[in-house]
Formats: C-alpha cells, sequence, structure tokens
C-alpha cells in the first residue's frame, strides 16, 4: 500500500516542482537571511553574545549573496549573457572584497567613525544610481503600479543623494579635513524646509509626468540638502549624525530594495533604518539634544555664546606619576573615566593592568563610561572587553554619576568634553547641558593628557583649574606604565 501513488500526490509533485522555481528558493533564503539578521542585531546589543551576533550577521549576509547570484542567473543559466554577467559580478565582488578587507585590516580603531561616514557613503550612491536605472529602464509596468515605481524612483534618489553627500560631509568632519564647526547660513532652517516641500511637490509633479529633468533637479537638490544638513551640526552633535546617517542609509537601502524588487534588502534596509534611528535618539536623550532639531540639521539651535577657543586662563597643578602612584595606594575607592586619548594611546592594555593590581590590593576600582566617549557609541566598552576588564566593574553614566563625591580618586584617561563642568554649569556655553560624568566632586582626578588642548568640540575644560585636580601630562599608555613602574 505504501508503494501506491495517488493522482493527489502527482498533482502535488508537479505543483512542487513549479513551486520551486529559482526566485522562490532565494526567498526562503531571504527568510532565513532576514531571521540571521534579526538574531545578529540582538547579539550585538550584548557584550558577551556580540561575537555570536557577528557570526549571524556573516551567515545571513553569505546565505543572502549566495542566493542574489543563483536567482539572478539561475534562469539564463549558460547563456552567453549570464556568463558575462557572472564574470563581471565576481570581478567587482573580488576587488570590492579585497579593499574592504585591506581598509579593515589597516583602519585604527580611531578611524572607524570616519571609515564608517564613508561606507555609508557608499548606500547613499548606490541608491541614487538603482535608483536612476529604475527610471532608465522601465519594463512592462503600466497604471497605478507605474505611478509608484515613479515615486519610488523619486524617493529612492532624494534619500540616497541626502545619505551621499550628508555622509562624505561627515567624513570630512571627522577626519579633521573640514572644519567641525557648525556651518551658519543665513535662514538655514528654512533653506532645509523649502528643500523638503520642494521635494514633495516634484514628486507629485514627476508621478504625473515622469520627465527625466525632474530627476535631474532632485538629485541635485539631494545633494546639496546633504550637504547643508551635516554642514550645519556642530561637533558636539556629530555622534547623532553619524547613526542618523546610518539610518538614512537603511532607508536609501530600503528604497532600492522596493526598486530591485528585493524583499531582503527591504527587510535590512528597515532595521538599518530603524535601529538607527533609534540609537540617534538614545544619543540624543543621553546628550540632552532635541532629537528633531539634530535631525533637521541643527533646527533651532542658537550660536554659542561663551568663546570656544579651547584655551583657559588659569592656574593648573602638576602630579608626577610616582606621586600619583602614591595617591592611588592610599585611596579606598578609584573611578577610571576614559575617553578618545585612552583609543588613541591604546592605553587600555595597562590601565587593565592597573585596575588589576589595585583590586589585589583591595581598593575598590570601578569605570564610568559616557555614553559618547570616544568617537563611536560604545568605543570605550569595546577596548576595555579587548583588554579584558571585566564587566561588572564597567558602568554607565547614569549609574555611576552620584558616586563621585564619595570617592577618593578620580583618573580622567584621555577624557576631555564628557568630563567638562561648563556643560553642567555654563549655560552659554557650546555643550551646555550635555549631561557630562561629574568627576570634579571627588577628592581628587588626575588628568591623564599631552597638552592643555581642547577636546573633541573645542571647548575650554574648567576642570583641569579646579582645586582637586592635578594634569599627569603626556602620552596615557606611557603614563599609566609609569605608575605601574612606581606601584
Ligand atoms: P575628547 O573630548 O575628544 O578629548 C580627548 C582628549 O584626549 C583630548 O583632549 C586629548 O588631549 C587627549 N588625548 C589624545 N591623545 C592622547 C594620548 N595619546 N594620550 C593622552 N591623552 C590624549 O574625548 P571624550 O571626552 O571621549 O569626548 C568625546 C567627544 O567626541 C565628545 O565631544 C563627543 O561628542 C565627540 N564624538 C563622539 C562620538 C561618539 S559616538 N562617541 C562620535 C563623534 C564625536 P591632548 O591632545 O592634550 O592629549
Amino acid at each position: 500500500m505504501a508503494d501506491l501513488v495517488t493522482a493527489a500526490d502527482l498533482v502535488n509533485t508537479a505543483e512542487a516542482t513549479t513551486l520551486l522555481t529559482p526566485a522562490s528558493i532565494a526567498g526562503a533564503a531571504y527568510i532565513v537571511a532576514a531571521l540571521l539578521f534579526i538574531m545578529s542585531l540582538a547579539g550585538l546589543s550584548r557584550h558577551d553574545t556580540a561575537k555570536a551576533g557577528v557570526g549571524y550577521g556573516i551567515a545571513g549576509m553569505t546565505i543572502a549573496l549566495v542566493a542574489t547570484v543563483y536567482a539572478t542567473f539561475a534562469d539564463a543559466w549558460g547563456s552567453p549573457q549570464a556568463t558575462t554577467g557572472l564574470i563581471l559580478l565576481v570581478v567587482a565582488v573580488l576587488v570590492g572584497g579585497a579593499i574592504g578587507l585591506w581598509r579593515a585590516r589597516v583602519v585604527a580603531m580611531t578611524g572607524m567613525p570616519e571609515l564608517i561616514a564613508l561606507l555609508h557613503s557608499f548606500v547613499g550612491l548606490a541608491a541614487v544610481l538603482v535608483g536612476w536605472n529604475g527610471a532608465l529602464e522601465v519594463t512592462g509596468m503600466s497604471g497605478a503600479l507605474l505611478d509608484i515605481h515613479h515615486a519610488e524612483v523619486f524617493i529612492g534618489v532624494f534619500i540616497g543623494g541626502v545619505t551621499f553627500t550628508g555622509s562624505i560631509v561627515a567624513f570630512l568632519k571627522l577626519s579633521a579635513r573640514m572644519s567641525s564647526a557648525p556651518l551658519m547660513l543665513p535662514g538655514k532652517n528654512v533653506l532645509n524646509l523649502g528643500a523638503l516641500v520642494a521635494f514633495v511637490a516634484l514628486t507629485v509633479w514627476y508621478v504625473i509626468t515622469p520627465e527625466l529633468w525632474l530627476l535631474v533637479v532632485v538629485t541635485a537638490l539631494a545633494l546639496a540638502l546633504g550637504w547643508h544638513l551635516v554642514a550645519s551640526i556642530g561637533g558636539g552633535d556629530m555622534p547623532v549624525v553619524i547613526s542618523m546617517l546610518n539610518s538614512y542609509s537603511g532607508w536609501a537601502a530600503a528604497a532600492a530594495g522596493f526598486l530591485l524588487n528585493n524583499d531582503l534588502l527591504i527587510v535590512t534596509g528597515a532595521l538599518v533604518g530603524s535601529s538607527g534611528a533609534y540609537l540617534s535618539y538614545i544619543m540624543c536623550k543621553a546628550m540632552n539634544r532635541s532629537f528633531i532639531s539634530v535631525i533637521a540639521g541643527g533646527f533651532g539651535i542658537a550660536a554659542p555664546t561663551s568663546s570656544s577657543d579651547g584655551e583657559e586662563a588659569g592656574e593648573i597643578r602638576e602630579v608626577t606619576a610616582a606621586d600619583a602612584a602614591e595617591l592611588l595606594r592610599d585611596a579606598g575607592s578609584v573611578i577610571i573615566t576614559p575617553g578618545y586619548g585612552m583609543a588613541v594611546a591604546q592605553a587600555q592594555y595597562p590601565v587593565a593592568e592597573l585596575t588589576s593590581r589595585l583590586r589585589e590590593r583591595g581598593v575598590d576600582v570601578r569605570f564610568g563610561i559616557h555614553p559618547v566617549a570616544g568617537r563611536l557609541p560604545g568605543h570605550m566598552n569595546v577596548l576595555l572587553a579587548e583588554a579584558k576588564v571585566p564587566y561588572d566593574i564597567v558602568e554607565e553614566m547614569d549609574e555611576i554619576n552620584d558616586d563621585f563625591a564619595k570617592t577618593s580618586v578620580v583618573l580622567v584617561i584621555g577624557a576631555n568634553d564628557t568630563v567638562n563642568p561648563s556643560a553642567a554649569e555654563d549655560p552659554g556655553s557650546p555643550i551646555a547641558g550635555m549631561p557630562v560624568l561629574r568627576v570634579w566632586e571627588a577628592s581628587n582626578v588626575i588628568v591623564f593628557k599631552r597638552s592643555m588642548s581642547a577636546g573633541y568640540a573645542g571647548v575650554a575644560n574648567p576642570l583641569f583649574h579646579r582645586d582637586n585636580a592635578q594634569m599627569l601630562f603626556g602620552d596615557a599608555k606611557a603614563r599609566v606604565e609609569d605608575i605601574l613602574r612606581a606601584l
């Protein structure tokens, strides 16, 4: 009985064969890849699961690439056109992959934000090119479907254009090839709003009469708006801009997904777009900035009234590594607040060593991490994890800020803006209102830096002139090693 094949079985088998097309197989693979991307995001949100998260992401991307290549070439397999296409694709992947691997290997941790900004610009450019391609090659569409296609082309080109030039300006600012001060064009808010209104009007126009010159106009408008939006944002808000551009690049990819009819690109773009937007929101909250104001290119932000040349008059006290070691030996509790300078100096290893030595002596040592310390979200956490500092002594700003007042010694290692009292005390300061680590409330503060120069925001730091603060000048790594020797 088991060997008998019924007519219904035959029909089912035939149906199953016709359902198993390259497109449907790729569709199934895309669902698996999308799930892996979601698992990757979930994994990346915690230290201990971050490595697995990266693994899920790599697996998802590999499945997605293989499925896309298969779905693209399977139907025309063996034809000269498919062979040429495949060769071109393999060459492009090899060249792009080699450049990507080389850049990833040589980039210093401190250069990561610039690299990320540059990579976002590629996503933007890709969305513009996909949009233009969609406009030039309209196949087999009519009626409402064609109108939707035209709207997709226009929106994709616009988001892509804004992301492209915005990311280039972010790259130029982060790599100090362009001033980080905000560009203050007269009527800048009107310019931004006007560009948005013009975009909506042009979209309607293009859907009604899809003439190519309209696409040229919107491309130019988007490129100019992207440039202006990011140029108008001051140095202090750049971290938010990076995550905002990350979000824009996600939406640009999603728009390209609609045009290419690729579900996975839509899902992935939406994941990147929404998680980037949420991260920008969290960072705005952490820095006491208005989210709307930052994404609208500094909308409504008045120019600071205090000077921000980075130099402040007043006395400073210097300390030697030996004296600092003495202070630490007698301390009951120590909080270390690392910043960008720790990353530059690669001081995390001696800092981890110092932490374990002090803990062996019974000193209570903890880390206070500001949400925008360094140059990218989680920068300090990554460095400390790399140096195997136990997670349970690494605390966020909100968890630790009330404890500075009862702390014997604070070591400020290469941090500046994130410990600047003028953010809390000077309403005219360019960083006024940004929550900072209140290190000055501790009994003793030792600041590790090479000179009296300002931090990223270019704002003078009155902390260095406080009575309880002492400067330990020099490269942070060398100075921490000196302290270790003295201990
Ligand atoms: P910063 O304010 O940038 O200050 C870093 C300090 O480290 C500088 O004052 C510098 O002083 C010192 N330094 C540099 N190299 C050093 C070395 N080898 N040894 C010892 N000290 C060294 O750092 P922060 O407190 O971490 O604040 C971060 C800033 O970057 C904020 O303004 C934030 O808004 C901005 N930002 C953050 C992000 C993200 S997402 N985290 C992204 C972009 C921008 P010397 O030159 O005198 O040594």
